[in-house]
């Protein structure tokens, strides 16, 4: 979900004439029709998990007087990427390969003032009772080799069209606005072009993840104080 940038009815107007060019997308070729109709299946779905942390924060808002979220952030997956993930999975090309085996088409970013906002909110979306969790990975609690943090969650929403109900999946990455932020240049560091990426240069990264999860933890612990 590095590409944040929305997509639009245009986008997916583009969709099938990258597919077409790729040429590998044989079954789609007869009409585009069922691509286009599966992204906006997929931003229909988008749109109901951010509305759904929407509620959460105004909720939160009248109890605690403070806003959880601080940002929310959604995108469609490029044509591309879902090309380029079709070609690494090796699952073949069609909607039905989309649908089960890409799990990140439809992606909402939630960037949270504390880490206990990230599992909060979690927590209250899971509990609804029209949401199921694929997968959860909380690199919070385990954060991968090079610092990076968030949880990440894989769910299944509902959503309602004129005949018939469809299951979409959508991939959720919570985390706080310091994760956020080294996220965010590790990914503008790490794609430079034209430079090599040193050990020294992981270490360091590595020595400001934990930098930010300190300031985190500082900043909880303050919050803590304040609200006694
Ligand atoms: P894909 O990378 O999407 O194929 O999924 P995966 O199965 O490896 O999933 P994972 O949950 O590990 O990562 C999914 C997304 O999380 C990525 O597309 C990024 O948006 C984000 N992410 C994961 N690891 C990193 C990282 O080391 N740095 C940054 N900046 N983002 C990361
Ligand atoms: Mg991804």
């Amino acid at each position: 979900m590095n590409n944040t940038k929305e997509t639009s009815r245009e986008d997916d107007n583009k969709f099938f004439s990258k597919l077409q060019e790729s040429g590998i997308f044989d079954d789609l070729r007869e009409s585009s029709l069922p691509a286009i109709r599966l992204m906006a299946y997929y931003r229909c779905a988008m749109m109901e998990i951010e509305t759904k942390f929407n509620v959460l924060n105004e909720e939160f808002s009248l109890q605690h007087d403070r806003n959880p979220i601080n940002s929310i952030k959604t995108r469609i997956k490029s044509p591309q990427g879902i090309i380029d993930k079709l070609n690494r999975l090796n699952y073949g090309y069609s909607i039905q390969a989309i649908e089960e085996h890409i799990n990140d088409v439809a992606g909402v970013r939630v960037c949270c003032s504390f880490v206990e906002d990230v599992y909060m909110l979690a927590d209250a979306l899971l509990k609804q009772d029209d949401i199921a969790l694929i997968t959860k990975k909380d690199y919070i609690q385990n954060p991968k080799p090079n610092g990076y943090r968030s949880l990440h969650l894989i769910v299944s929403v509902p959503i309602f069209l004129a005949n018939e109900k469809k299951h979409m999946k959508v991939e959720i990455q919570l985390r706080t606005i310091a994760m956020d932020f080294w996220a965010s240049l590790e990914h503008q560091l790490r794609y430079k072009k034209d430079t090599v990426f040193t050990e020294s240069m992981a270490e360091e990264l590595r020595i400001c993840a934990e930098r930010s999860a300190d300031l985190d933890t500082r900043m909880s612990k303050l919050r803590a104080m304040i609200a006694e």
